[in-house]
Order: C-alpha cells, then structure tokens, then sequence
C-alpha cells in the first residue's frame, strides 16, 4: 500500500502527550513513517499561533513534542523532519489557494464550527475571539500538504475533513488549468488503534485527569496505574475480562499472549486486581523503554534538534520551490 507513496504527518505542539496519545497516535504515525518511502514529517507552528500567543510557551511546546518523536523512534534520516515556520513558500503557496477556496468552504470546517458553537453556548457573538488564522486554518493546511506531493496523510477521525478540503483545493486548481499541477492526497486512519482509557474508564484525555504518563518516573507511573478503578467482586470470582477496567487499558498496549493470559486469569478467578495492576505497569514501563531518557537527553541538548531541523527544512525546501514555481507559472502564466 506504501510503494512509492508520499506520507506526509503534521502535529500541533501541544504539549507533554500521555500514554492514550502515545499509544493512539504517536506510534502508529512513526511507524507508517518509518515504513514509508518517503515521509515528511513537521510541526505545525503557525498553525498553533492561531491560539498561543506567548512564544515562550510555544516554544516549550515544540521542544517537547519533537523531542517525543525523537525518542520513540522517529528517524530523522529518514524522516525530513521540519518546523512549519522554516519553509517560507508554505505560506506564499497558501496566498496561492485562497484564489481558489470557496469562503462557504471555510464556513462549514469543523474547527471554525465547534468555536462558533461554543461561543453560542456561552452567549457570546459567534465570532468572538475567532481570528483569521483559525478560520482559514485549513488553506495552510492544504498547502502543507500539497507543497510536498503527498499521497498519504495519517490523521485522527477530527481531521478527515480538512484533508477533504484541501482535495477538494487541489481538484479545482487542476480544473482550471486542465493539468495536474497538484497531486490529491488521501487520508489514512489507523484502524486498529483503540480509543485508550484511561483510570476512571473514560476516554484517557488531560482534561479529565485520568491519564497514564509517559515521562514521568516509575513512582509516578505506578501511582497512576494503580489508581485505575476497580470493583469489590473477590479474586475468586470469574469475571468477563471486558467488565475490567485494567484489562481495557491493557488491550491497548499486550502482546496478544499477555492479553491471553489476563483474559484466562480473570475468567479463572485466579488473578486479583493487584496482580494484574503489576502486569499493566510492567507493559507500560516495557513499552515506554529508553524512550524516557532519549527524551530527557534531547530536552538538555536541544541543540542537536535544532540542527535536526535545520537539515530537515533543508531537504524540504527544494521541494517547496518547486512547487511553488509550478503554481506561479501557472497562475501568472511567467
Ligand atoms: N490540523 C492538524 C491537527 O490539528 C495538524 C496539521 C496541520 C496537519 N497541518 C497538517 C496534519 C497537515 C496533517 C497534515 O492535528
């Protein structure tokens, strides 16, 4: 499915992900990329201006989520990996595709919607607080995506519609011009990863307080996974596995033998709560590895990344060129 195709993966850096964002996103994207021909992967900066005004925070944001990349796995000899802001024909391309975006396409893009609802909610005016940048978020994405050829772009259920959008961008610009001077991305969605939950069952979400870190220590580690609600029934009492909360959260991250294993225990009546708390935080120390001190060393040595980033955007920008150059002959006919 991957020969010869362009994989392109954008990530918002907001902030220090959890186990739920690891397991659900962060792995299945590095490993696609990983098994890519090609893959481009960028943080979106100017994407997340549009709601971050203080660049210290921002900037700590990055740090972190490149770091994140880069000690699970994330190969940046392989992955040209770039910071949004560095690649300057991102955003002319962009001035670009606003001649061809319809306004009623931008109206109907969820990331607008949801803010105009909330702001019905609170009883304020729908555009409180919605600033350009949010509301013509989806032409810089399309550029972000169409500046590299991409054929393939992973992405979360929230973000289908955006790549839709900027299809739909590119189809009209071809149109015009009656050549494909834009390649149609498609969306890819990892099937198989499970929505994790967290301690209290519901979805595992900062907002809840529910998460299972990812670097902090074991102490941490081990306190979380412990608070994982369970019920009184007595070890000696079968249990249908999926009525366990542990077992849930364990889904995401066993082997299918470990998973077997708890399965039987439950069913059995012969493994307690405790035990099997053990065997969760053993998967989730196991799993996260040496990933923990990389990301440490990349923190205290930012530097490296930096310069990780440097040759990334280095590697993209002829590509970025090119595409543009295509667009202005086109559009300007020189
Ligand atoms: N909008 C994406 C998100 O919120 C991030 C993003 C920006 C992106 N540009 C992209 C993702 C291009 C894929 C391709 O997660």
């Amino acid at each position: 499915m991957l020969e010869g195709k362009v994989v392109l993966t954008g990530v918002k850096p907001t902030g220090t992900p959890h186990l739920g964002n690891y397991l659900g996103a962060i792995k299945p994207v590095i490993n696609l990329g990983n098994k890519a021909p090609s893959h481009y992967m960028f943080i979106a900066d100017y994407h997340a201006i549009n709601a971050e005004k203080d660049p210290g925070v921002l900037n700590q944001k990055l740090k972190e989520i490149a770091c994140v990349y880069l000690a699970f796995g994330m190969n940046p000899e392989h992955t040209i990996f770039y910071r949004q802001s560095d690649i300057p024909e991102i955003p002319e391309i962009t001035t670009i595709l606003y001649a061809y975006t319809p306004k009623g396409l931008m109206n109907k893009s969820h990331a607008y919607k949801a803010f105009v609802d909330k702001n019905r909610e609170a009883g304020k005016p729908d555009d409180d607080g919605i600033n350009m940048g949010l509301y013509t978020y989806p032409t810089l994405m399309a550029a972000d995506i169409l500046t590299f050829n991409s054929d393939i772009v992973p992405v979360g259920k929230d973000q289908v519609q955006h790549v839709e959008i900027a299809r739909d961008i590119a189809g009209a610009i071809n149109a015009h011009y009656g050549k494909e001077l834009l390649k149609l991305p498609k969306f890819h969605i990892e099937e198989r990863v499970a929505i994790v939950p967290g301690t209290d069952g519901r979805k595992m979400s900062k907002s809840y307080g529910n998460v299972i870190p990812l670097f902090e220590d074991d102490k941490a580690i081990k306190k979380a996974v412990f608070s994982v609600q369970t019920d009184s029934r007595p070890i000696e009492e079968p249990k249908d596995p999926e009525s366990v909360m542990i077992y849930q959260i364990y889904k995401a991250i066993a082997t299918p033998a470990q998973l077997q294993e708890m399965a039987a225990g439950l069913k059995d009546g012969k493994l307690g709560y405790g035990h099997i708390k053990n065997m969760l935080l053993d998967a989730v120390i196991a799993e996260i590895g040496e990933a923990r001190e990389k990301y440490n060393y990349y923190m205290n040595n930012f530097h490296l990344v930096e310069e990780m980033l440097a040759k990334g955007a280095e590697r993209a920008r002829p590509v970025a060129k090119e595409t543009l150059k295509r667009l202005k002959n086109a559009v300007f006919g020189r």
